[in-house]
């Protein structure tokens, strides 16, 4: 029997990647939602509605209307230091929308598949496994683990993904940190890069991959999925440039510190992902590997871009 699937937030890069992977299987009855007028992604066969999760109002009538098995929520104010900036307003994309989207499932009995991060935790002894005891930096870490609490406070079933470092190419994404780095090392420019956080680096397209097997699988609970190496940023920098046979030595290390942000990042992090992947029976991509797909992807859509 096939499956009801709301994605929200599904303009987002993770939300694209969710809809490309559950629009291939006829599996799912798939209806996506953002806040935009229209979908960016324009993959096939899927109905789109616009909707704002903060507005409980909004969210229980879609719900309601379309009554999906699963609620996939994409949808998050992402930028780390505006959170510290904005805490009113980021607290209301990472958390109350979360409590929507929960109040909402309750009416339709569907399960919540929540995303979160790695930033819930200090970064004082990575990489952490689901057993792992949080102790967010940021407030944006914090808003992530409210987020986490309210899933787990509707009872039994939520599914919780963990990722970090999340990277790739989509219509109209944010810039991501490969995509900066990609389009830097390009122009020949020099660019500064972390030495000292160190972690996994995750395909946007694998982060999908991975919550659409649980999702097939029919998972509940909290799970890391994230690439398969735990590197620095600085190192993710240097494959990044050998694959693109750009010149290595534009990229120069530095500290955490040096950068001054507003919000404080945890440095030895890393998700251990061996439940996801020894329950799914898959394995996440490697460095190289994900490195390999980015890189096709970006000079497509640059290709794209130039033929307009
Ligand atoms: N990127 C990472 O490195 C990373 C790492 C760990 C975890 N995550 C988690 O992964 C998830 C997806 O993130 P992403 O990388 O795909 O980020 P993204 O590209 O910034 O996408 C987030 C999307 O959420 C949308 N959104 C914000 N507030 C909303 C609201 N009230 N109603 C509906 N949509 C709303 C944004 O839309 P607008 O464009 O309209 O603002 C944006 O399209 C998030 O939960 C994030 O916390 C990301």
């Amino acid at each position: 029997m096939y499956k009801r699937i709301l994605i929200v937030g599904a303009n987002g890069l993770v939300g694209q990647k969710l809809t490309e992977i559950f629009s291939r299987d006829r599996a799912f009855d798939l209806l996506i939602s953002a806040r935009q007028s229209e979908a960016y992604n324009k993959a096939a066969s899927f109905g789109y509605v616009q909707l704002d999760a903060t507005n409980l109002a909004a969210v229980k009538e879609l719900v309601w209307n379309f009554a999906p098995d699963f609620i996939i929520n994409a949808a998050a104010y992402t930028d780390v230091d505006g959170c510290e900036r904005e805490k009113e307003l980021s607290w209301r994309a990472n958390v109350s929308a979360v409590e929507n989207l929960v109040a909402a499932s309750r009416l339709v009995g569907a399960r919540v598949v929540h995303i979160s991060t790695d930033y819930v935790f200090d970064g004082k002894a990575g990489p952490y496994d689901e057993t792992a005891t949080p102790n967010p930096l940021s407030y944006y870490g914090k808003e992530k683990l409210a987020s986490e609490n309210a899933v787990r406070a509707s009872g039994e079933n939520w599914l919780i993904v963990r990722t970090m470092v999340v990277f790739g190419v989509a219509p109209k994404v944010k810039k991501n940190f490969a995509i900066w780095l990609a389009q830097e090392l390009q122009q020949g420019r020099r660019v500064n890069v972390v030495s000292d956080q160190i972690g996994n680096a995750t395909l946007a397209d694998d982060l999908a991959r991975g919550i659409y097997e649980l999702v097939r699988h029919n998972k509940r609970g909290l799970y890391h999925v994230a690439g398969a190496d735990i590197l620095s940023r600085y190192e993710f920098a240097q494959k990044l440039a050998d694959a693109f046979g750009f010149d290595k030595s534009l990229v120069n290390p530095i500290k955490t510190a040096d950068l001054n942000q507003l919000a404080p990042r945890p440095l030895r992090s890393g998700l251990i992902t061996l439940k996801a992947q020894a329950e799914l029976g898959i394995t996440f991509l490697s460095s190289d590997e994900a490195i390999a797909i980015f890189k096709r992807q970006f000079l497509e859509s640059a290709s794209a871009q130039s033929r307009q």
